[in-house]
C-alpha cells in the first residue's frame, strides 16, 4: 500500500483547497495513506505533517487560501535543506510527493530528485497562470474575476469624476492577469511585458500623455490604464507621478494587490483543481513520476517537470494583438 504526501507551496491560490480535497478523496478511494506537510516545503524540512482524512476536507472546496498553509522556502535552494527534506520523506516512508504550486515550487521538486528517489508530481496552482504545459493554472480564473469586479467598481468612480486611474495588477513577471483583465474591463490602455520594454519608457510616456490628453479633450470620461506589477520602474505610483510631471495630468494610482489572491474559488478553478487532484493520484498509482499534471484542450496532460519550468507560458498572442489593435500605443516589443 502506497503512502502519498501532499503540500502547497509558493503564493496561495483559490482552488488549492479543492485540489487537496480531490487528492485526499482519490487516495482514500484507492486505500492509499495520505499525509499533508504544512507551511510548504518548510513543513517537509521540519517534518510538520498531518494525517489527512475526510474530516480535514469537509467544507473546504469553497474556501480560498490553503488548509495546509503555504510559504516560500529559501532552504530548498540549499543542499542542507534538500537533504533534510529527503530525510523526512524517507523517515515517513513516503512513496510519492504531490506539490501544488507554481514553477518555483516545481524547481524545488526537481532539486529534490538528487536526494530522494520517490515519485514526484506537480499540480499547477498559482494565480499568475505562467506555467507552461497547462492552459490554465488553479487560481487564475478566480483572480481575474476578482480583479474585474474591483475594476468595474473603480470605473464607476472614474466615470463619476471623469478621472484617470492606473491600476496595478499581480502576475509576477507575466501579463496573463493584466491582459485578460484589461480586455475584460475595456481598459483604455494595457501595459504589460508583452507590449512594453523598459527601453521604450520615454516613448511610452509620450504616447500615453498624448492619448490621455486627446481623450480628455474629446470625450470627458473615465480613462483606465491597467499595468502589470514589476513592469514600470517604481510601479503605478511612479508612472502616475511621471505623467503628472511631463503633461500635468492628474492620475490616481491604485494597487489591487493581495485581494487578487484570496476569496472563494470560482467554478472553473474548483473543477480544474478537482480534475487535476484526481489525475495526480491516478498518475501515482500508475507509477508515473517527474510530471506536472495539467489540462490542455480539455484533456489531462502529463508534462515532464523540466519542460513545465523551462519557459514562462506566454500570454495568448491573439489576445495581445486584439488589445494592441484598439490601443493608441503601438508596440513592437512582443516577446511571444
Ligand atoms: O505568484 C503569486 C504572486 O501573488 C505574484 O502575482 C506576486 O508577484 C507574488 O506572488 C507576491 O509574492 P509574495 O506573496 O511573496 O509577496
Amino acid at each position: 500500500m502506497k503512502k502519498i504526501a501532499v503540500l502547497t507551496s509558493g503564493g496561495d491560490a483559490p482552488g488549492m483547497n479543492a485540489a487537496i480535497r480531490a487528492v485526499v478523496l482519490a487516495a482514500q478511494q484507492h486505500q492509499l495513506t495520505i499525509i499533508g506537510f504544512k507551511y510548504g516545503y518548510n513543513g517537509l524540512i521540519d517534518n510538520e505533517n498531518i494525517q489527512l482524512g475526510r474530516h480535514n476536507i469537509d467544507g473546504i472546496i469553497q474556501r480560498g487560501g490553503t488548509i495546509l498553509k503555504s510559504a516560500r522556502c529559501a532552504q530548498m535552494h540549499t543542499t542542507l535543506g534538500l537533504k533534510q527534506a529527503a530525510t523526512t520523506l524517507i523517515k515517513e516512508k513516503i512513496d510519492a510527493l504531490i506539490v501544488i504550486g507554481g514553477d518555483g515550487s516545481f524547481n524545488g521538486l526537481l532539486a529534490l530528485k538528487a536526494y530522494w528517489q520517490g515519485q514526484i508530481i506537480g499540480i499547477p496552482g498559482t494565480i499568475d497562470n505562467d506555467v507552461d504545459g497547462t492552459d490554465h493554472t488553479i487560481g487564475f480564473a478566480t483572480a481575474v474575476n476578482t480583479a474585474i469586479d474591483a475594476i468595474d467598481k473603480i470605473r464607476d468612480t472614474a466615470n463619476a469624476f471623469e478621472r484617470i486611474f492606473i491600476i496595478e495588477l499581480m502576475g509576477r513577471h507575466s501579463g496573463h492577469i493584466t491582459f485578460n483583465v484589461g480586455v475584460a474591463c475595456a481598459a483604455e490602455q494595457v501595459l504589460s511585458f508583452e507590449n512594453f520594454s523598459v527601453d521604450s519608457t520615454e516613448e511610452t510616456l509620450k504616447q500615453l500623455s498624448t492619448d490621455i490628453l486627446h481623450s480628455q479633450k474629446n470625450r470627458h470620461n473615465s480613462y483606465l490604464i491597467v499595468i502589470a506589477e514589476n513592469l514600470w520602474p517604481g510601479g503605478a505610483t511612479e508612472l502616475a507621478k511621471q505623467l503628472k510631471k511631463i503633461a500635468n495630468i492628474d492620475i490616481t494610482a491604485c494597487i489591487l494587490g493581495y485581494i487578487q489572491r484570496g476569496g472563494s474559488p470560482v467554478a472553473k478553478d474548483r473543477i480544474l483543481a478537482t480534475k487535476l487532484g484526481v489525475a495526480a493520484v491516478q498518475a501515482v498509482l500508475e507509477g508515473k513520476t517527474n510530471l506536472m499534471i495539467g489540462e490542455q484542450n480539455a484533456e489531462i496532460s502529463f508534462i515532464p517537470l523540466e519542460q513545465a519550468v523551462k519557459h514562462l507560458k506566454c500570454v495568448s498572442p491573439s489576445l495581445v494583438e486584439a488589445q494592441e489593435n484598439i490601443l493608441a500605443i503601438t508596440s513592437n516589443h512582443s516577446k511571444c
